[in-house]
């Protein structure tokens, strides 16, 4: 019985912490994504790992509308759309960069994003193929590069 396995332990851990941080979650953590999208749901589970926070994901069929309503700049665009502690991240934002943002709560920004599909982001792996990308803060603040990720 003390040989129980790490599956299990972490299991109860993530119930344990959910059930800690519900009340200090009060804003939503929800993704959108097109019902169609399979490296969505990749990232989703990258996401929830490195934030162990609860992320909803919810099929929404009209992305388009959802991002222009969210104010995702159209050059930005990518698949899925969170929303995550108040903030916009769009596409395949490093969990890293989402944790690091909602610690440093930077003025003017409104979110992250990372356009389009690069090669080795997270839910975007490919036999270790990875192509060069940025993670773009954006907001009333203006642009700027939050970090930046090289070819491998
Ligand atoms: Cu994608
Ligand atoms: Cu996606």
């Amino acid at each position: 019985m003390l040989n129980r396995s790490p599956r299990v332990v972490s299991i109860l851990g993530a119930v344990l912490l959910a059930a800690c941080t519900g009340a200090a979650q009060a804003a939503p953590y929800v993704m959108y994504k097109d019902p169609y999208c399979g490296c969505c749901t990749e990232w989703v589970e990258h996401a929830r790992a490195g934030l162990a926070q609860k992320i909803e994901s919810r099929d929404e069929s009209r992305m388009d509308l959802l991002k222009a309503r969210l104010g995702v700049p159209s050059d930005l665009v990518s698949c899925h759309t969170a929303v995550i502690g108040g903030y916009v991240i769009e596409g395949h934002v490093p969990a890293r960069d989402i944790a690091r943002l909602l610690e440093q709560r930077p003025k003017g920004v409104k979110g992250l994003a990372v356009a389009g599909m690069p090669l080795g982001s997270p839910g975007m792996e490919a036999g270790g193929r990875v192509q060069p990308y940025q993670v773009i803060a954006f907001g009333d603040a203006g642009r700027r590069v939050f970090s930046s990720y090289p070819a491998k």
